[in-house]
């Protein structure tokens, strides 16, 4: 009798198919990524993450209220200041605008959710570089780490449970733990942005956090076409005390997802940035696709693919969607 072999029988029908399903999702796997900004009397949409907004401190406490009891795991908060330098002292001040929010939700919110922090300078400097600059006009990798430290103990000391390190200096996982635990802030952890390229979709979020950037970030982000020094920036990450590893974007990179869920031994988190939201947005906004079909199947591809962890502009919308558990 041909065929021997007849797959389909395991998808005859919605309940065998359930059985039958390796990968899920669920509520406590995806965290929300929040923007809040300084002096904002309403929240302002973000016209190219339609959904999005750049919430008020009020706002932004009642959204994230929602969110936590939708069931979302954690929540991952970005300052926009009104003001910027070069050397982004916003970052380090504790009136600054992402220390004041963090504080906020903390209060608000206590231990009922992980409280993540984007630890980078890019928000705050006059000319969006992720680090300080040399008087040529270099990133300088090492002055950078200095003001790192400092940022990071800021946002522990607002509340974060978990500091994400994501402009890619070189040492920047170990000089944040050191300040750290220097500070008394040894259960403060590092979700470390151990693989991050240089990627033409963080577009959208140039717009969210107003980035004064003008040029790029390949002398620090990775190549789109490097998978093997990814392996060695997760290897370095681990070595210098991350508690988490995070590969970022994630849709286009999800082969180097499955190549750092193979050596790393902690959980491995995915960030689906701005530009992957926006595609499917505007795509289901011209009646292209299914929206809702298509953001589960992207976030269960990148769980299929080896992350614990999903960091997802839809978190707080899915997680009603989907089971909890
Ligand atoms: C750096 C940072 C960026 C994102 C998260 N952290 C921007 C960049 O590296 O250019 C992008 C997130 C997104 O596009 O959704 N502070």
């Amino acid at each position: 009798m041909f065929p021997a072999h007849r797959p389909r029988r395991l998808r005859t029908t919605p309940a065998m198919r359930r059985l039958v399903s390796e990968t899920s999702v669920r509520p406590r796997q995806l965290v929300l990524p929040m923007f809040v900004k300084e002096g904002a009397a309403a929240p302002v949409p973000i016209s190219a993450m339609p959904g999005v907004v750049q919430h008020t401190r009020d706002s932004l406490r009642k959204a994230a209220v929602e969110a936590v009891e939708a069931g979302v795991g954690g929540l991952m908060l970005f300052g926009v200041p009104t003001t910027r330098d070069a050397v982004g002292s916003g970052a380090t001040d504790p009136d600054g605008i992402l220390n004041v929010a963090l504080a906020d939700l903390r209060a608000e919110l206590g231990d009922s959710t992980v409280l993540m922090s984007d630890c980078c300078l890019d928000e705050f400097t006059d000319h969006g570089h992720c680090g300080v600059l040399t008087p040529t006009g270099e990133v300088d990798n090492d002055a950078t780490l200095e003001i790192y430290g400092e940022m990071a103990v800021a946002q522990a000391r607002a509340g974060a449970h978990l500091v994400g390190p994501s402009g890619m200096m070189d040492g920047q996982v170990g000089v944040i733990r050191k300040a750290l635990d220097e500070s008394g802030y040894a259960d403060t952890g590092v979700l470390a942005y151990s693989v991050k390229y240089s990627s033409a979709l963080y577009g959208p979020f140039r717009e969210a956090v107003e980035s004064q950037l003008r040029g790029d970030r390949k002398t620090y982000q990775q190549d789109p076409a490097n998978a093997r020094e990814a392996l060695r920036e997760v290897e370095l990450d681990l070595a210098e005390g991350a508690d988490l590893v995070m590969v970022k974007p994630a849709l286009p990179y999800l082969d180097v997802l499955r190549a750092v869920r193979e050596v790393a031994d902690v959980p491995v988190a995915a960030y689906q940035i701005s530009g992957e939201y926006a595609m499917v947005e505007a795509a289901a906004r011209n009646g292209w696709i299914e929206r809702e079909r298509t953001v589960l199947e992207t976030l269960t591809s990148i769980r299929r693919a080896g992350a614990d962890v999903v960091l997802t502009y839809w978190a707080a919308e899915a997680a009603r969607w989907l089971d909890r558990g």
